[in-house]
């Protein structure tokens, strides 16, 4: 959701997948996940960030058309599937990040292969960019992957923060460390080969400090914590202590 107009040098993407998951439990209409946008949106979200899955799990079609209409970017995050290209082309969000997808997973397990899925990936991108969306690619922190990602022509990648925050919900401070490591070398040599980097996966409160401090990261997409976290305090709340968090490590 790259703004010249955002006030973040560090912006915060809110993904609001799991209000639907809530619906979508009774089966009904609420709790609303557009409702839940406005609310991040009123506590500092840069932008809302939503996962239109193959099995419609949570975000569903018509929530894509809605969030589309808030005054903020929306990053929608989507399989490389014609379907889907499909639906992005129709909706025309500011940014698509492309994700793997299996319907058994949980959530997004791996970044994208995009080595081997480069012919798959490579119109599809085009495609996408050629109708003014901003292409990110949902990827391993890993310096060779930064290189395929640049020769793909996406102009930003997506480093998947979730091992480094499983090392930390562990408590395995070598591995936090080493995850860490990883996440800062591919940040440098993304940005060094002039790919905008965001990062993103698991983050929460306790783990986004180190990560939110690297400079070179342009955007970070949080949405599970600051859901659950929401149960206790209130996602305005959840949002806003999220946004002191980051800019604290950025001292700010
Ligand atoms: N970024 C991407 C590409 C994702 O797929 C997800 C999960 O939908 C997130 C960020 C947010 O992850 P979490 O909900 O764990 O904060």
């Amino acid at each position: 959701m790259s703004t010249s107009s955002s006030p973040h040098a560090l912006r915060l993407g809110v993904n609001i997948d799991h209000v639907a998951t809530v619906r979508n439990a009774r089966g009904g209409v609420y709790p609303d996940p557009v409702r839940a946008a406005r609310e991040a949106v009123a506590a500092g979200a840069d932008g809302i960030t939503a996962h239109l899955r193959e099995d419609r799990r949570h975000i569903r079609d018509a929530d894509i058309a809605a969030l589309k209409s808030l005054p903020v970017p929306l990053n929608l995050e989507m399989a490389a599937t014609d379907e889907m290209v499909a639906i992005a082309l129709a909706t025309r969000p500011h940014a698509a990040c492309l994700v793997p997808e299996k319907r058994e997973e949980r959530t997004t397990e791996g970044g994208l292969d995009i080595v081997g899925g480069r012919a798959h990936l490579a119109p599809r991108i085009v495609t996408l960019a050629q109708a003014g969306i901003r292409v990110s690619l949902f990827v391993e922190p890993e310096a060779a992957v930064m290189e395929a990602a640049s020769a793909l022509g996406a102009p930003v990648v997506e480093l998947h923060t979730g091992s480094y925050c499983e090392a930390h919900a562990a408590g395995d401070a070598a591995r936090t460390r080493a995850e860490l490591d990883r996440i800062v070398r591919a940040a440098r040599h993304g940005t060094a080969l002039g790919l905008e980097v965001h990062a993103g996966h698991g983050l929460t409160l306790d783990s986004v400090g180190p990560v939110a401090a690297l400079a070179e990261l342009r955007e970070l997409n949080i949405g599970h914590a600051l859901i659950a976290e929401a149960i206790f305090v209130g996602l305005q709340r959840a949002v806003r202590d999220m946004r002191a968090a980051m800019d604290r490590s950025r001292g700010g």
